[in-house]
């Protein structure tokens, strides 16, 4: 279907629409669903917006269940996940993609992320071709678009934007004109070393943009499955540290097991199969300042050990995916690789635990799964107006926008390799990442988006970065409805 083709389907109906409905419809995988779920909720001879559509997408999926006493009761623990066997693929892991530690692979680097979202944005625009800047040069006056990784970024004397962009053959200054609001706005919402597209007209020295064009994600409905299954899932645990709330993580672990909770809160726990763990296991060893004091297991193998043993009583039926967040003991720089045998021995032993990487993107129960430490969080927050450590999902949508999890280079390290594995190549239906200690849910384009929080209580340097923790609130997805709901661990327990 093409826009004037959905324009008369709806007038016909008795719909209008807006440009930026109509052009989330026709962005959708099935523009018909999308449609029919427009009719389904609007009354005749209504206007369509894109927040209509967007707005009942949210409504559809999220469910939080409020806090409640964790009683222990006991109730017949009958867990769904051991009639059903594991199904666990890993699309793509980073571990052992590797540069060969010499200058090229900057160039390498930069030049296979252009590539890969390059063409991603030239899919999003499939019936109107990009031009190479060489030509565009060429072609002054004709309105064409161009794409590119964006070098930089500045206002201009008299409110403009002045953006650098550099494609393979050359670089173009666009100006983003201060007489388009729209515009400059969203110019303003751009970070360096995104690839985008402009869409726009040459002029003698200066490309003067009348669109920008993100790779973004298509819009698409909430994954879910015929299976009645749970994915749980945490991060942030800091074991090793003072603060990790131990009491509370030995609840979490009682109520997998099928030992603590009421009746509602254990039929959840049945379905459970899958938890997700988005790294910052433990707390590590030097990795702030004045962090000697704050340790109760001073000793990295130790912190390990300890962590070893709480997955070791995760009850065998539950498959446990783990990937490293910056306090882990791998390289920090991004991508961070699975952790190795020599930290957690026993948990190569184990068949129902993965290692993955951060990020990296797995298939539990053809769920797609995107699991990413959160490294780059706090360049979104220093870079990005209205970016905060408050709303970890909020940064995860412009993560998707991007369609990459680390865009800045300069900020938090990157090691640069041949492939750029912090590109998202893979739309996923979930969404996960940690590093905020926040819990945050939001559902975007038909991706689950979830922050999982932390089982660490806030340590004074965090406290004095600003970050607000929700220690102990889990979120377990339903598979079957897509539905999030939310076990609370922190105002449950007594101590
Ligand atoms: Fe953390
Ligand atoms: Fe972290």
């Amino acid at each position: 279907m093409n826009g004037k083709e959905v324009v008369e389907k709806l007038k016909s109906m008795g719909f209008f629409i807006s440009p930026d409905a109509l052009k989330l419809i026709l962005e959708n995988e099935n523009p018909e669903e999308l449609m029919h779920r427009v009719f389904e909720k609007a009354g005749e001879g209504v206007f369509i917006t894109r927040e209509m559509l967007e707005e009942k997408e949210k409504a559809e999926v999220k469910e939080v269940i409020e806090p409640r006493e964790v009683i222990v009761e006991r109730i017949d623990f009958k867990p769904i996940g051991k009639e059903v066997e594991a199904d666990v693929k890993i699309i793509m892991d980073n571990t052992d993609k590797k540069g060969k530690g010499k200058l090229e692979d900057f160039s390498n680097y930069f030049k296979n992320r252009y590539e890969k979202i390059g063409k991603m944005l030239e899919r999003r625009e499939s019936n109107n071709h990009m031009t190479s800047i060489q030509q565009a040069k060429k072609k002054k006056g004709e309105t064409l678009k161009i794409k590119g990784i964006i070098l930089e970024k500045r206002e201009t004397k008299n409110g403009h934007y002045l953006i650098v962009i550099e494609d393979d053959t050359d670089t173009a200054n666009v100006l983003v004109p201060s007489s388009n609001k729209q515009l400059l706005e969203e110019a303003g919402k751009l970070m360096l070393d995104e690839v985008i597209a402009v869409e726009g007209r040459m002029s003698s020295e200066l490309f003067i943009a009348s669109r920008i064009i993100q790779p973004d994600i298509p819009v698409k409905q909430v994954k879910t499955i015929e299976e009645d299954l749970g994915i749980a899932m945490i991060s942030d645990m800091h074991i090793g540290n003072k603060l990790f709330l131990k009491e509370k993580f030995e609840k979490f672990i009682e109520w997998l097991e099928g030992k603590r909770g009421d009746e509602k809160q254990v039929r959840l726990a049945e379905k459970v199969k899958y938890l997700t763990i988005a790294g910052d296991l433990v707390d590590g060893i030097g990795i702030y300042p004045g962090q000697e004091e704050e340790l109760e297991i001073t000793d990295i193998f130790e912190q390990y050990e300890a962590f070893t043993q709480y997955i070791e009583r995760i009850p065998e039926h539950i498959h446990v995916v783990i990937i490293p967040g910056n306090h882990d003991a791998v390289k920090t720089a991004d991508p961070q690789p699975r952790l190795p045998k020599e930290l957690v021995p026993r948990l190569y032993e184990l068949d129902n635990v993965t290692l993955a990487s951060s990020p990296s993107m797995l298939s539990l129960h053809e769920v797609k799964l995107l699991m990413y430490h959160g490294t780059s969080f706090a360049d979104f927050v220093g870079n990005l107006q209205g970016m905060s450590f408050d709303n970890g999902a909020r940064i995860m949508v412009e993560m998707l926008k991007r369609r990459h999890v680390h865009p800045l280079y300069g900020g938090r390290p990157i090691t640069p390799t041949p492939e750029d594995g912090l590109v998202i190549d893979h739309v996923p239906d979930v969404f996960q990442a940690g590093e905020t200690h926040n819990n945050t849910y939001q559902v975007y384009r038909g991706v689950i988006c979830i922050n999982s929080g932390t089982w660490q209580q806030m340590t004074p340097y965090q406290v004095k970065q600003g970050h607000k923790a929700t220690p102990g609130i889990v979120p377990v997805i339903e598979a079957r409805t897509g539905r999030i709901k939310v076990m609370h661990f922190d105002k449950t327990v007594s101590e």
